[in-house]
């Protein structure tokens, strides 16, 4: 938890071990005079300072960092200086600010800073609102913070974390820094809280203890929830969740959260999540290798189950279900085996070829569950669901597939806004036969000519959703053990929470 003020006086009239600066490329070396903020630090703090950053070759180059400790009020601080870069015909990409923001408060946190004071750049450079810039410091800010400290013994193994944020404004834009950081940390502790569940060992978050965390957090926020344990999945025949979750000793669950809107005559919308707490394939064995970060399988529950707390404060003007099934999946004597043929909710029959094609098993009654039970305007899934997804799209964005072109633009929109980035592969009718079987109404493994498993997935989980709006989001690539970005770690990233939430946030 950080805790924020928002100061009209100057940073440096406030107490903090770290005072951050952005600045624009060239702002320092061909400048006579330094801008303003740099100067009152000068003038105050440390005459040398312009040529100090000049002898230290700092240029404000894009992420460039230079770290200046001082001694103020007989404490030693640091002053970080942090560059935004090249402002091509004065503009810069909003992403960029995102990296900065991370790589400050990771510099801080370096330099044991616990607390961090910064003005908040001029939002015009960036052609965004200062509310929305103030939402993405806070965001951001919150994400960097991130560490999954849990198991670890050692105190200076821990990563130190900030817990104070002073922000500078005027008093103009006051107001909307306030709504727009109270947002940000509201939407950065869903992406937090989604990843240290993903970062929990998969015996330390078992289907029922996520189902409990759900509980928690609708009981706290006013959501109604419905939980549904493995007897009542086999009483109400879905056989592919309880079929997946055969080979393991804990119940499957299955967990429909809702938000309803005050607002009179909203839509509705569906967010569907893959729970897998750990899949080791079932009697299709994976590789040990392939198994090591199997404990991420349930990201994207995770992620859904974080969106419906974020969206209980936030309050969009649509109603959302998030409705998540969470199972395990492992070999035994009683799993599921190849050549089983199960029957989901909606009546329709698959063939088991491969137990680790299990995601796809069990969101298959889920997703039937949502438009039997709601009939949604839109459905919207988000799954660790093959292996050929990060093959195909790498892991900055994720992979997403839909016949609807609104809906697609509405996803478009929201994972620009949010950062959190999307990219299309081919929903295309051509694949549809991929998944046929002799024996059942499908086969959950897609014939090897058609190559793109990501979307031959795709398309066995399109017979679930009738004629509902949907789409589908395969976050195998995104979700865990992304290359180094300022505002992320090893481990998981959250993906799909700030995407969602900004979708609902601006449904129409
Ligand atoms: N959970 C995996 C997909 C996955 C792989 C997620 C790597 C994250 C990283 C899924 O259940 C799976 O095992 N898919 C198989 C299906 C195959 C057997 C048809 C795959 O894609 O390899
Ligand atoms: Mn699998
Ligand atoms: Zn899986």
């Amino acid at each position: 938890m950080i805790t924020h003020t928002v100061t009209e006086k100057d940073i440096l009239s406030h107490e903090v071990d770290c005072y951050g600066y952005f600045v624009t490329h060239n702002a320092v070396a061909a400048a006579k005079k330094l801008p303003a903020d740099l100067t009152q630090l000068q003038d105050t703090h440390y005459p040398d300072l312009h040529a100090w950053l000049v002898a230290s070759s700092f240029t404000g180059k894009a992420l460039e960092v230079r770290t200046l400790p001082f001694m103020k009020n007989g404490k030693l601080v640091h002053a970080v200086f942090i560059g935004l870069g090249e402002a091509k015909e004065k503009q810069l990409p909003i992403e960029r600010y995102r990296r900065v923001v991370g790589k400050l408060v990771r510099t801080a946190t370096q330099h044991s800073g616990e607390s961090l004071a910064f003005s908040l750049p001029d939002e015009r450079i960036f052609d965004v609102t200062i509310e929305f810039l103030a939402k993405q410091t806070a965001i951001i800010a919150t994400m960097a913070n991130y560490h999954f400290n849990d198991f670890i013994t050692v105190a200076e193994n821990k990563g130190t974390s900030l817990y104070a944020m002073v922000i500078g404004t005027n008093a103009q834009h006051k107001k909307a820094v306030q709504t727009g950081l109270n947002d940000g940390f509201c939407m950065g502790h869903a992406v937090n809280k989604a990843r240290h569940w993903v970062d929990l060992p998969p015996s330390d978050l078992t289907p029922p203890q996520l189902s409990l965390k759900a509980e928690e957090i609708a009981q706290k926020n006013n959501l109604a929830i419905t939980v549904f344990t493995e007897k009542e999945i086999n009483k109400m025949g879905m056989g592919g969740l309880a079929g997946v979750s055969r080979g393991s000793d804990l119940d499957c669950h299955l967990v429909v959260m809702e938000y309803h809107t005050k607002k009179k005559n909203a839509q509705t919308i569906a967010f569907v999540g893959k729970g897998i707490t750990f899949d080791s394939g079932g009697l299709s064995l994976k590789p040990a290798g392939s198994m090591e970060t199997m404990k991420d399988d349930m990201s994207g529950a995770a992620a859904i189950i974080a969106v419906m707390e974020a969206l209980a404060i936030l309050k969009p003007d649509v109603n959302v279900i998030g409705i998540t099934a969470l199972a395990e999946n492992l070999p035994s004597g009683k799993a599921l085996m190849p050549g089983d043929i199960i029957r989901f909710y909606n009546g329709k029959t698959a063939e088991v070829k491969n137990t680790d094609a299990e995601g796809r098993l069990i969101l298959a009654d889920a997703l039937s569950y949502a438009v039997k039970h709601y009939k949604p305007d839109a459905i919207i899934d988000l799954a660790t669901l093959t292996g050929g997804c990060p093959v195909a799209l790498g892991p900055f964005f994720s992979a997403l597939m839909s016949q609807h072109d609104d809906l697609m633009d509405a996803i478009y929109e929201a994972a620009e806004l949010s950062g959190d980035r999307v990219w299309e592969l081919p929903l295309d009718d051509d694949f549809k036969p991929s998944i046929r079987s002799t024996v059942a109404d499908l086969a959950n493994i897609s014939e090897r000519k058609y190559g793109a498993q990501t979307v031959c997935a795709a398309f066995f989980l399109q017979h679930f959703v009738g004629d509902t709006p949907w789409a589908h989001l395969d976050i195998a690539g995104t979700a865990y053990d992304v290359p180094d970005l300022p505002y992320y770690r090893p481990g998981a990233t959250g993906a799909g929470v700030r995407l969602l939430i900004e979708l609902a946030l601006n449904w129409e």
